[in-house]
């Protein structure tokens, strides 16, 4: 089983590289690829770092290639580089997208998220690589490798949506920072966030799917005993497009003058939902309670008692008494 996951490595790595030469050695992938990435404004030092490529419009180019290079097909299945059909022929499953290699902790390459350079609705933005006996998807974060040190020293890892906004974000020269990938959040990845530290910062997008996003995945992050910041950018931006349209000191003093601790975020998110119906406000602060009983620290949970009382405008012992309730309950559970 060792010598099989060691192949499927060595034809990662080298779908990798064939990516890149692909990008920065051929006249499609400088023409499409390579113009793509500059048009929306990231540097080479950039695109180096994150070994970024371009995967060939050509049904088989990186499948002929691998024949000339002597990989076994068994190899490319099992990682999903090439597609087997019914009648026994294959074709390669990234063509003409630009390439986001994802590596492991070590920076060996696991997997691929391959772009379109589409605006049709229709073509899938992303295209993934799909699970291996490599790559497991619920426990990679993207940018994990590069962030790793750049967490430890800042305390602090931000948790972003996408590639873009993970490549901005170094490019401003804020590198502690990793992506969920559009999934929601597992366990694994909380547990592998809290081997470098106990902070987090929710990114997420502007739109309705963002907000739906920060709300959820945050009680797992809670439970872990994380501390959990959240903002959201406005009009519908990323971190990627807000580093793009309006620089990197903009982008540095959004995030230091918004972001918001998570459990007054939920407050203040739930609160505008419910406007001023009192069952909707009466649900609003049962969540919330739920929310902060699910922190280990009962000190840190009772200093949130405290500010939630006034932003919902009940009494603290009433916050108390609920908290106590659910408290006894998880307790009866475990
Ligand atoms: N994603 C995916 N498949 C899709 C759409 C999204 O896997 N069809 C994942 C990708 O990892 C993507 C992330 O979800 O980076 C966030 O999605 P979205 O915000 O739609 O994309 P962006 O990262 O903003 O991509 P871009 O800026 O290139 O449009
Ligand atoms: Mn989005
Ligand atoms: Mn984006
Ligand atoms: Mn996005
Ligand atoms: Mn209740």
């Amino acid at each position: 089983a060792q010598d099989k996951r060691e192949s499927l490595f060595i034809v990662t790595n080298w779908a990798g590289k064939f990516f890149r030469e692909t990008l920065w050695d051929t006249e499609e992938g400088r023409t499409i690829g390579l113009n793509y990435f500059k048009e929306r404004g990231y540097r080479e030092d950039i695109i180096r770092k994150f070994e970024l490529g371009y995967s060939p419009e050509a049904w088989t180019a990186l499948y002929d290639r691998s024949k000339a290079d002597g990989h076994k097909d068994e190899f490319l299945e099992a990682t999903g580089l090439i597609i087997r059909k019914e009648d026994g022929s294959a074709y390669d499953r990234f063509r003409g997208r630009v390439m986001f290699p994802i590596h492991n902790l070590t920076g060996r390459i696991l997997g691929f998220g391959g772009r379109t350079l589409k605006t049709d609705k229709k073509v899938p933005k992303y295209v993934n690589s799909p699970e291996s006996e490599v790559y497991h998807k619920s426990d990679v974060l993207y940018g994990l490798y590069f962030a790793k040190k750049p967490i430890l020293d800042a305390d602090n890892c931000y948790l972003v949506e996408g590639y873009a906004d993970v490549l901005s974000m170094h490019q401003a020269g804020v590198e502690n920072v990793v992506a969920s990938s559009g999934t929601s959040l597992t366990s694994g990845q909380i547990r592998l966030i809290s081997r470098y530290t106990k902070n987090v910062t929710i990114l997420y997008d502007g739109d309705e799917a963002g907000i739906k996003a920060s709300l959820r995945g945050t009680d797992m992050l809670l439970e872990e005993g994380l501390n959990v910041k959240v903002l959201l950018f406005p009009d519908g931006n990323d971190p990627d497009s807000y580093v793009q349209r309006y620089g990197s000191a903009a982008f540095k003093q959004y995030i230091a003058e918004h972001q918001q601790d998570f459990i007054f975020y939920k407050t203040h998110v739930l609160l505008r939902d419910a406007g001023n119906d009192p069952i909707k406000r009466a649900e609003v602060i049962h969540e919330v309670v739920a929310s902060i009983a699910l922190i280990p620290d009962a000190i840190k949970a009772s200093v949130f008692v405290r500010e939630c009382s006034s932003l919902l405008e009940i009494e603290e012992r009433l916050l108390i008494a609920e908290l106590n309730k659910i408290r006894i309950g998880q307790a009866k559970k475990s």
